[in-house]
């Protein structure tokens, strides 16, 4: 038997209530060793070949072979200042609102669930689920900070630690909808999960993202090529059906301006003095554009 890759879990009557909703997508979910199905049993996501992860105390499971990915995590401090940033009091509050119903409008007339390929705090697919009652929802991303968040996100969401570079622990053909929101895409990967007719929607910022905070404050600016890079990399598996920028102007103070750079690339770069100091030095709050395209895929197959 391979040793648990989760955190250690208690006993099934400890852990009842974190073990539900995975209890709920399991059948979803495939072994990363040997790529069977998997059910849960006594509070441990298991195999037939013996093969067992347990389910966190936080409600996620962790599916990562080895225990290690490929990519870069969201560390504590940039799940926090994402969640705040997300809130329905926060800055980005439209744009979470903006990107869900347009997913809940595009969702296809297909059976599946919606999955969240680096969804970080679940914010997004929530939010999805609150316009989809029938539908269940798998936030899958390296980050175990950001998915014991987005196992408390909704009750109709199972959270799940993987790799999106590496081949992900979920069966062909099960989601209705991809999602892929400021995060890595595999292409090959995402075709593989969504069901025939399925669609997968991105979303990824313009150059006029954060721009007046990038120029004031140093950021790590959009790469100017993304949009290039981003059809090159999905242009063997999928078809774009249409796209669409959405925008707005919002105020931030200073403590917002904190939450969204600290969520961002520029968290890796900058310290937090560093960049408190940057902020400081600005002249009170900033207005801040928000702006990103929203891309519409179909498989090709
Ligand atoms: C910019 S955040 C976006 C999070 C969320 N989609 C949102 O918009 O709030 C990128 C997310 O991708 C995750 N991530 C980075 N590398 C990854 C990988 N190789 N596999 C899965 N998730 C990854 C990070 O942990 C982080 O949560
Ligand atoms: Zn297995």
């Amino acid at each position: 038997m391979v040793a648990a890759a989760g955190v250690a879990g208690g006993a099934w009557h400890r852990s009842r209530r974190s073990c539900r909703m995975i209890g709920d997508v399991v059948e979803l979910l495939a072994c990363p060793h040997c790529r069977g199905e998997l059910e849960l049993r006594d509070g441990v996501v298991t195999c037939a070949e013996g093969h067992a992860y347990d389910v966190a105390r936080h409600g996620y499971v962790n599916l990562l072979p080895g225990g290690g990915g490929s990519g870069t995590a969201d560390t504590a401090a940039m799940v926090a200042a994402r969640s705040e940033a997300l809130a329905t009091t926060g800055p980005l509050a439209p744009l979470v609102r903006h990107v869900a119903d347009h997913a809940a409008a595009v969702t296809p007339p297909v059976d599946g669930c919606v999955l969240d390929l680096g969804a970080g705090t679940g914010a997004h697919l929530a939010r999805v689920l609150d316009a989809l009652p029938n539908r269940r929802g798998l936030a899958l991303d390296l980050s175990k900070h950001a998915a014991r968040r987005a196992a408390r996100a909704h009750v109709r969401l199972g959270a799940v630690v993987c790799d999106a570079w590496a081949r992900l622990p979920v069966r062909d053909g099960v989601a209705a909808l991809a999602l892929s929101v400021f995060a890595p895409r595999n292409a090959a990967e995402l075709a593989r999960v969504l069901a025939p007719q399925g669609e997968l929607l991105v979303v990824t910022p313009t150059h006029r993202h954060l721009s007046r905070l990038v120029a004031a404050l140093g950021l790590v600016r959009v790469d100017a090529r993304k949009d290039e890079r981003l059809a090159h990399a999905l242009a063997g598996h999928f078809v774009r059906i249409d796209d669409h920028t959405h925008g707005y102007d919002v105020p931030m103070d200073d403590d917002d301006i904190a939450a969204v750079v600290t969520m961002g690339p520029s968290a890796h770069h900058l310290g937090r003095e560093a960049l408190a100091r940057r902020i400081a030095a600005l002249d009170g709050p900033q207005t801040v554009s928000v702006d990103v395209r929203l891309s519409r895929y179909r498989s090709r197959a």
